[in-house]
């Protein structure tokens, strides 16, 4: 890991707050990483405490689900991962990308009201383009069990339309391109882990049933009709919602099945 920045102050040092184990009681900022995800495994690895997030200006290897790249461009977007480490098994991390989604969901509704929106099942869309996106990585000990969650969180916030990639030109955003004017990325990540906090401390204490009508009220799919390629396999349906376990449930016409991963395309998305 890069020694932090040295030359850049760090300007997320205003919004630290609480003790150990809320999130965002230490902030550590790079200028430049090749991921904040490789960052706070190193950090957790040696011992950071929950809430712990890493920032960086600049990812030269940010990278995205299913093995994608992140773009990340120097001093425009939010590029932040945060260390959890929840008393829930291996099998319900997922959850927690959701509970992140509805965190920057909210966020950004105080930014762009009533344009955002969740495209199952951590994309985070402004006009029917995605801004953000949610990784939750797992992170195990020598018998499988979770030792914490690297939760990564990229958001597009002043990216001008000119540096979007040709590639995702038609399908990327930013919430300087959707509002039409440039925002405030420490205020936003205030917000964000101040609203990543409540949720996540609602999920663990409450369950996940607590926080599903906030991720709901969110739904881009919901009453769509999707085609979702699992693997080899594709399947066509109307999303009916989420269930308790944060898996899609897609009414396929003689059954509604549950889909616990898979990639979606949609017909006739929000907009
Ligand atoms: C996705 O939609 O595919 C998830 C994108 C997650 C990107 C963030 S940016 C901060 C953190 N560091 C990374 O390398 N990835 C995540």
């Amino acid at each position: 890991m890069p020694a932090p920045s040295k030359a850049l102050k760090n300007p997320y040092l205003a919004i630290e707050r609480g003790d150990p184990g809320r999130i965002g009681w230490r902030i550590h900022y790079f200028d430049e990483i090749d991921s904040t995800q490789n960052a706070a495994r190193e950090l957790a690895a040696a011992g950071a405490d929950q809430g712990t997030v890493v920032i960086a200006e600049l990812q030269t290897a940010g990278r995205g689900r299913m093995g994608r790249t992140w773009h990340s461009p120097a001093g425009v977007n939010l590029y932040a991962t945060i260390i959890l480490r929840p008393p829930i098994p291996l099998a319900e991390v997922p959850r927690l990308s959701l509970v992140a989604g509805i965190a920057a969901a909210q966020a950004l509704e105080r930014e762009a009201p009533h344009i955002v929106a969740l495209k199952w099942p951590n994309d985070v869309w402004l006009r029917g383009r995605k801004a953000g996106g949610i990784i939750a990585e797992a992170v195990t000990d020598a018998q499988s069990r979770l030792s914490c969650v690297l939760l990564g969180i990229g958001i597009n916030i002043n990216l001008d339309v000119a540096d979007i990639p040709d590639e995702l030109r038609d399908k990327a955003t930013s919430l300087r391109v959707a509002t039409g004017h440039p925002c405030d990325r420490i205020a936003i990540a205030d917000s964000l882990f101040n609203l990543l906090d409540s949720r996540y401390m609602e999920t663990l204490t409450r369950g996940f049933e607590s926080v599903r009508p906030m991720w709901e009220h969110y739904s881009a799919l919901t009453g769509k009709r999707v085609a979702i390629v699992v693997g080899d396999r594709s399947e066509s349906g109307v999303v009916v919602g989420i269930d308790a376990g944060g898996a899609l449930l897609l009414d396929i016409g003689e059954r509604v099945e549950r889909i616990v991963a898979g990639e979606v395309s949609v017909e006739g998305a929000y907009e």
